[in-house]
């Protein structure tokens, strides 16, 4: 097992999940990692720890480089279980330390979880903890990603414990972004983004401005490899990303249940594309709506198509547009389409669903019935014509 140091005295002591195929319904296709940090000064601090499975794996860690009962402070920048999961058993090893969280809601969270009474230390925004030669200073993040997250701020090495901010779930045998490379760290940073924070944009336009006023010399996230060569890099997207920036782009998302729908489907997007807008299509019986979410961020305009079961939405098309409402995308314009037999109803749930997800409807929606004639699909290309125009 290899030692990890971000610096003299500051290592990376978390585990590598290979094999995690699903996040909280987020397809995980190159699994992630559980990051928990080790600080040795005169007193020593261990920043998080990770899903409890893993804990005698990090329990190794920390072993090669103090023994648990030496830890004077655990710190706990976030309850969720990926990164407090092990702290029951963390605390029972570190038995002389004292747990530091945020002040609002983090001991409220914690005590809520693990209905434990452990020796908590609550901080807030600005709140220091010396741990001799240096010190860490407490940065509330609320929302990135739960409302008692935050970050630590190792001032003297100029490290930036920033929890799930600026994450990626991505195991490799690598710690470092300048190992790893931009072409393989950013899709998943990406993909991250969009799935976990989308919709906490206006909160991370603020979070980077705040953490613009520190020195930052590296980022260690929560999950994922560590931010030393290319902090701009990461920064500047999640600036953009929270701003809302986007292309020309269109996404026309479906399913179909015998062909009709699809038909219409490949009909806007043919529309679409004369217009020479940017544009995917996916079927969703057959890609992944986390995949598709990633490609959300960056699109003005949603083409949603379903046909119509049981006077409703598709059960595919009805569990993506959940998830959409769910991550309240910013400045996209969309219409809805689809084929109906003897009933219809999906076409106008659709565009409930995406009025509720924030989406502008720009265009009544297509509804056709049984199988589309000929000229139903050149109004098909017509309406991905006209409605292109407007994403330019
Ligand atoms: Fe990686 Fe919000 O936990």
């Amino acid at each position: 097992m290899n030692k990890v140091t971000l610096a003299e005295g500051v290592y990376w002591v978390g585990v590598i999940d290979w094999n995690i195929r699903n996040f909280h319904d987020y397809s995980t296709r190159v699994g992630t990692t559980y990051n928990a940090y080790l600080v040795v000064d005169e007193k020593i601090a261990l920043i998080d720890t990770v899903k409890a499975p893993f804990y005698n794996e990090m329990l190794a860690r920390v072993k090669q480089i103090v023994e648990p009962e030496k830890i004077d402070y655990v710190i706990s920048n976030h309850v969720e279980m990926d990164h407090s999961g092990s702290l029951p058993m963390a605390m029972k090893d570190a038995r002389n330390a004292r747990l530091f969280t945020q002040a609002k809601f983090g001991e409220g969270g914690l005590r809520k979880t693990f209905h434990a009474d452990w020796p908590f230390e609550t901080v807030k925004e600005g709140s220091e903890l010396s741990l001799g030669k240096r010190k860490i200073v407490f940065i509330p993040t609320p929302m990135l990603h739960w409302p008692d997250s935050m970050c630590s701020y190792l001032v003297e090495d100029k490290i930036l414990f920033s929890m799930d901010a600026f994450g990626q779930h991505i195991a490799h045998s690598s710690r470092f972004d300048d190992e790893i490379g931009l072409d393989i760290i950013m899709p998943e940073a990406t993909k991250y983004y969009a799935n976990i924070l989308m919709p906490f944009g206006d909160l991370i336009v603020k979070a980077v401005d705040k953490l613009g006023g520190l020195d930052i010399g590296m980022i260690a996230p929560s999950h994922g490899v560590i931010w030393r060569s290319h902090i701009k890099d990461i920064v500047n997207a999640y600036a953009s990303w929270g701003r809302g920036d986007m292309k020309s782009k269109a996404l026309v998302i479906y399913d179909t249940m015998w062909g009709s729908t699809e038909k219409m489907a490949h009909a806007l997007a043919d529309g679409v594309m004369s217009e020479n807008v940017e544009t995917r299509l996916y079927n969703l019986t057959k890609s992944d709506k986390s995949d598709i979410i990633k490609e959300v961020l960056d699109t003005r305009l949603l083409l949603v198509g379903s046909p119509t079961l049981n006077n409703g939405l598709f059960p595919s098309v009805a569990d993506f547009l959940c998830y959409l409402k769910g991550l309240r995308p910013k400045g996209k314009i969309g219409a809805a389409f689809g084929s109906h037999g003897w009933a219809g109803g999906a076409v106008k749930a659709i565009e409930q669903e995406l009025g509720q997800a924030g989406v502008e409807l720009v265009e009544s929606g297509l509804d056709f019935k049984f199988v589309p004639e000929p000229e139903e699909i050149r109004k098909c290309v017509d309406f991905g014509r006209t409605i292109a125009k407007k994403a330019k």
